[in-house]
């Protein structure tokens, strides 16, 4: 990290989590991602999802084909795990530097998670075969019981799946997605080093009183969705804790807005074309802007035991706007923080 005062210099970061959907939304939302991060990690829920070696790799080539040119940016694939997945598809697309991860979905936790595994003990072939490899573990914490709560999901996700899991298979190595409570917080902290977590920038900027704030505000909706008060702050102090447990995902997830604003709206908030500036406000908010790099450009990178990126970025401390709707193709896009100002940009070159 370099100091001048009113710029912020850190390794380039990468994207832990992030959907970058196909075709022409890909087209449109990927160049804001490639123009910050080195990498990312790409969700595979797409229709269908990218469940074998062969869709990843094809996707993947989609994504590069889709990239501006001079922009230097590597998607790192990942599998959806499906009750069906067998143990040497993961492990060859593993092998062959296709797969970097696997993912589960609790079948109906979120979108596009139809496809996804209906009960743990379904893919216990495939994880021990992960844990003997050193495959990471992309984990969507939350039961899908409509019996539970759903400001319950994660905490109970927490109790009833993963620490069992942790007991049996204590040499994998887990990302807990999108960490959302305050249990999710201590599980990680107490849980061993093979275990991690990923923190969206909405998580830390609003708690559940967000999404009904004066009306109904589909803009402030995705899954898992953002909780009380105290599990933001919870969510805040570990983020800048300086835990190498804990890195940068942003788990931006793009949808038209008229799906968005819609008598079901679809769960996602669309945050990569200001999720730097977004993280470091809150950052500079907690009085550790310190710790920024080691969240946004090393942590990440150690737990997937990659190389941080050579080059650097720079943040400047300046107002920046942002925009109450982008272009998507043939829609909107509303993205998150539009309308609102945050108090950093990143300087393109
Ligand atoms: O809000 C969300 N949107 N959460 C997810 O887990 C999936 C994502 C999407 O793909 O839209
Ligand atoms: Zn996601």
């Amino acid at each position: 990290m370099t100091d001048t005062p009113g710029l912020l210099t850190i390794r380039r970061p990468d994207d832990w989590h992030l959907h970058l959907r196909d075709g022409a939304m890909l087209q449109a939302v990927l160049p804001y991602t490639a123009r910050v991060f080195g990498r990312a990690i790409v969700m595979p829920n797409l229709v269908p999802p990218v469940t074998s070696v062969a869709a990843a790799a094809a996707y993947r080539a989609r994504i590069m084909a889709a990239l501006p040119a001079e922009t230097d940016f590597t998607p790192l694939m990942t599998c959806y795990l499906t009750d069906e997945t067998s143990p040497e598809e993961v492990a060859r697309g593993f092998a062959e530097g296709v797969f970097t991860a696997a993912k589960l979905y609790p079948a109906g936790a979120t979108t596009n998670s139809a496809s996804g595994v209906t009960d743990i003990g379904n893919i216990m072939a495939v994880l021990e075969r992960m844990a003997q490899i050193g495959m990471t573990f992309c984990v969507h914490g939350e039961v899908t019981d409509g019996d539970v709560d759903i400001f319950d999901r994660e905490a109970v996700f927490i109790d009833r799946v993963l620490e069992p899991l942790v007991r049996r298979l204590p040499e994998l190595r887990i990302v807990f997605e999108h960490a959302t409570t305050s249990q999710a917080v201590q599980f990680v902290n107490s849980a061993s080093a093979n275990v991690a977590a990923t923190i969206t920038p909405q998580h830390l900027h609003i708690n559940r009183n967000a999404i009904f704030a004066g009306g109904l505000r589909p803009h402030a909706y995705c899954l898992p969705v953002a909780k009380r008060e105290e599990h933001r702050l919870a969510l805040r102090a570990a983020a800048t804790s300086g835990s190498p447990k804990y890195f940068l995902g942003t788990d931006s997830a793009p949808h038209p807005q008229s799906a968005k604003e819609s008598g079901c709206g679809c769960a996602g908030i669309f945050n990569a074309p200001h999720a730097l500036e977004s993280y470091a406000t809150v950052f500079e908010e907690e009085g550790a802007l310190d710790q920024l790099e080691g969240f946004a450009s090393v942590h990440g990178a150690a737990f997937y035991r990659l190389p941080v990126n050579d080059e650097r970025v720079t943040l400047e401390r300046a107002e920046t706007r942002v925009p109450d709707t982008l272009a998507g193709p043939d829609c909107a896009l509303v993205p998150f923080h539009a309308g609102e100002s945050l108090r950093w940009r990143v300087r393109t070159p």
